[in-house]
């Protein structure tokens, strides 16, 4: 029900919207000059921008589930703090929720209270709104910050994703190699099973790591090494039934974001040393705090 509003092909009909979104902010940041922040100019606003438009989420509100997804995530916070974030996400939920059952618009919460309604429960469309609004900004958000940040720091790189023409390649490999999402939801065993030699009793707990499966040489030969003409896969967006299902929308956003910023801004660059770039210190989510730049 929900992943045919997210196919590929379905994506392609937002282009349009997205590149009209991605212009704008870029005319914002141009227009604001020198330095910029790209966090807050272009990574963050772009796919909270799409989400909220696709869900019905009033953009006005980006604040407020910007910076509770953050704290979510945030393995320095003590767990009360990262709770009580996640409470008040669940509670904007329901509001928003309550409002579409009231009036439901033309997006997509309110199209699945108009069209199934009575087969989904309040808490069921709370939990379904909740995961996509997350899903929808904070992992494209970071993946175009570390993404720029990467393009930055290797001009021959940047160079060809400014041209475009293998665009597709390159945000393929950048997913792979910067793997933001650092593991998947933990699975539990149903049954003993060995996998890779280790063996796993019925019960036990397992944690995924994305980032470590796609720098296996097992996956792909010299897994360290970025190489945009790779044409292997990649665990970035998970595997199997649980496999993202936002992968054409994040994906079609970066084809579209990237090669933007570089055309808009010749002479991008960072506006402080690399070592000086602030990254999030413990996150599930691997990703920038900001990325200062000038041009
Ligand atoms: C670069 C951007 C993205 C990355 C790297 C990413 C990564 C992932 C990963 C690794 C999973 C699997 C988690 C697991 O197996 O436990 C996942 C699931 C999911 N993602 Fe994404 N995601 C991205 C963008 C998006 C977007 C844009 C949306 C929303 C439109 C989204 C919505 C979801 C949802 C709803 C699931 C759960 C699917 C399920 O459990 O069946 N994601 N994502």
């Amino acid at each position: 029900m929900i992943a045919a509003g997210f196919t590929a092909r379905r994506v392609q009909r937002l282009r349009p919207r997205i590149e009209s979104i991605v212009s704008a902010a870029l005319d914002e940041m141009e227009r604001a000059g020198p330095p910029a922040d790209l966090v807050q100019c272009f990574a963050l606003p772009i796919p909270s921008m799409v989400i909220c438009e696709l869900l019905g989420v009033p953009y006005a509100d980006r604040a407020e589930f910007q910076q509770r997804s953050v704290i979510r995530f945030d393995g320095t916070r003590d767990m009360r703090t990262r709770m009580a974030a996640e409470a008040a996400s669940l509670k904007y939920m329901a509001g928003l929720v309550a409002r579409k059952r009231a009036d439901p618009d033309e997006a997509l919460l309110g199209t699945l209270v108009r069209e199934h309604g009575e087969e989904v429960d309040d808490g069921e469309l709370v939990g379904i709104g909740d995961l996509l609004l997350l899903g929808g900004h904070e992992t494209t958000a970071n993946m175009l910050a570390l993404g720029s940040l990467f393009l930055l720091e290797n001009p021959e790189h940047a160079e060809a994703a400014r041209d475009g023409e293998h665009i597709d390649e390159m945000v393929e490999e950048l997913l792979r190699y910067l793997s933001v999402v650092q593991s998947g939801v933990p699975r539990v065993a149903r049954e003993d099973v060995t996998l890779a030699g280790q063996h796993i009793r019925r019960g036990e707990r397992l944690l995924c790591s994305l980032p470590s499966a796609n720098h296996d040489d097992a996956l792909t030969p010299e897994a360290e090494r970025f190489d945009a003409t790779r044409t292997t896969g990649h665990l970035a967006f998970g595997h199997g039934i649980h496999y993202c299902i936002g992968a054409p929308l994040a994906r079609l956003e970066m084809r579209l974001a990237y090669p933007a910023l570089l055309r808009r801004f010749p002479g991008l660059g960072l506006a402080v040393a690399s070592d000086e770039v602030a990254f999030r210190p413990s996150s599930v989510f691997y990703g920038l705090r900001e990325l200062p730049v000038t041009w």
